[in-house]
C-alpha cells in the first residue's frame, strides 16, 4: 500500500493523504497564526470535526462547500453542516463505520464542544482512524484520561495529542498519555500557535524518550509531514 502522509497545518489541523482519498481535519486555517498554507489551497475528500470551537471547526464549512468534501463528526455537528446543505456522515462516541479510505471510530475527549456562537455542538471527541493496517488515534483537544490504555491497546502507529495547557493537557500530562498510548510515533500539537500555550516541543520529546523509551516523538513544524510506510 502506498505511504499515508500526516501533514501538519498547524494548531490542531491535520491533512492526511491515503490511497483513497484526502483527509482534512480541524480545518482551522483562516486566523490561525501558524497555518502554513490558506484554506483555498487545500482540497479534501473528507473533512473531520473533533469539536465545534472555532479553532477547530475554522474553515470548514467553507472548504466543504468549494470541494463538496463530506464532513464525518458527531450527531449534533454532522447536523449543522447538513443544515447548510454539505454531506455529513453522523458518528458517536464509541461509533465507528468504515468509508472508501478506512474505518473512523469516535473517542472520547475530555473538552467542550459550543459552536463560536454559543450553539450546542454536542460531545467533543477524538478520532482513531485505521487506514489499510495503520491505527491512527488524534486526541485532539482533552485532558488526560485513564481510558487512554484502552486505545493504547490498539497498537498505535501514531498519536497526535496536546501538550499546550490552559485549555488541554499539558506536557506534564502529555507525557503521562503517552505512557498509556505507547504510539510508535507521537506528534505534539495544540501549541504556539499562542502565547497562552506556547511550549517547548523539544523539551517534551526529552521526557517522553525517559519514560516510554520505544516511542519516537517527532516534532514537526507548521507544514511538514510524516510518511507511515
Ligand atoms: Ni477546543
Ligand atoms: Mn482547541
Amino acid at each position: 500500500m502506498a505511504p499515508i502522509k500526516l501533514t501538519w497545518l498547524g494548531h490542531a489541523c491535520w491533512k492526511i493523504e491515503t490511497p483513497n482519498g484526502t483527509l482534512l481535519i480541524d480545518p482551522f486555517v483562516t486566523g490561525n497564526p501558524a497555518a502554513p498554507i490558506s484554506a483555498d489551497q487545500l482540497h479534501p475528500d473528507y473533512i473531520l470535526v473533533s469539536h465545534a470551537h472555532g479553532d477547530h471547526l475554522g474553515d470548514a464549512v467553507e472548504i466543504a462547500k468549494r470541494t463538496g468534501a463530506q464532513v464525518i463528526s458527531n450527531f449534533e455537528i454532522a447536523n449543522y453542516f447538513t443544515g447548510q446543505g454539505i454531506q455529513a456522515h453522523d458518528l458517536h462516541i464509541g461509533g465507528s463505520k468504515e468509508f472508501p479510505f478506512g474505518r473512523v471510530k469516535l473517542t472520547i475527549a475530555h473538552h467542550g464542544s459550543s459552536f463560536p456562537d454559543g450553539k450546542y455542538g454536542g460531545n467533543p471527541s477524538g478520532f482513531l482512524l485505521t487506514i489499510g493496517k495503520k491505527k491512527i488515534y488524534d486526541s485532539a483537544d482533552t485532558a488526560l484520561f485513564y481510558d487512554m490504555k484502552l486505545i493504547g491497546e490498539e497498537g498505535l502507529d501514531v498519536a497526535m495529542i496536546p501538550i499546550g495547557d490552559n485549555y488541554t493537557m499539558g506536557p506534564d500530562d502529555a507525557v503521562k498519555a503517552a505512557k498509556y498510548l505507547h504510539p510508535k510515533f507521537l506528534v505534539p500539537m495544540h501549541y504556539n500557535t499562542f502565547d497562552l500555550i506556547k511550549q517547548d516541543p523539544a523539551a517534551f520529546a526529552k521526557r517522553v524518550v525517559r519514560t516510554v523509551p520505544k516511542t519516537k516523538v517527532v516534532v514537526l513544524k507548521p507544514g511538514e509531514s510524516l510518511e507511515l510506510k
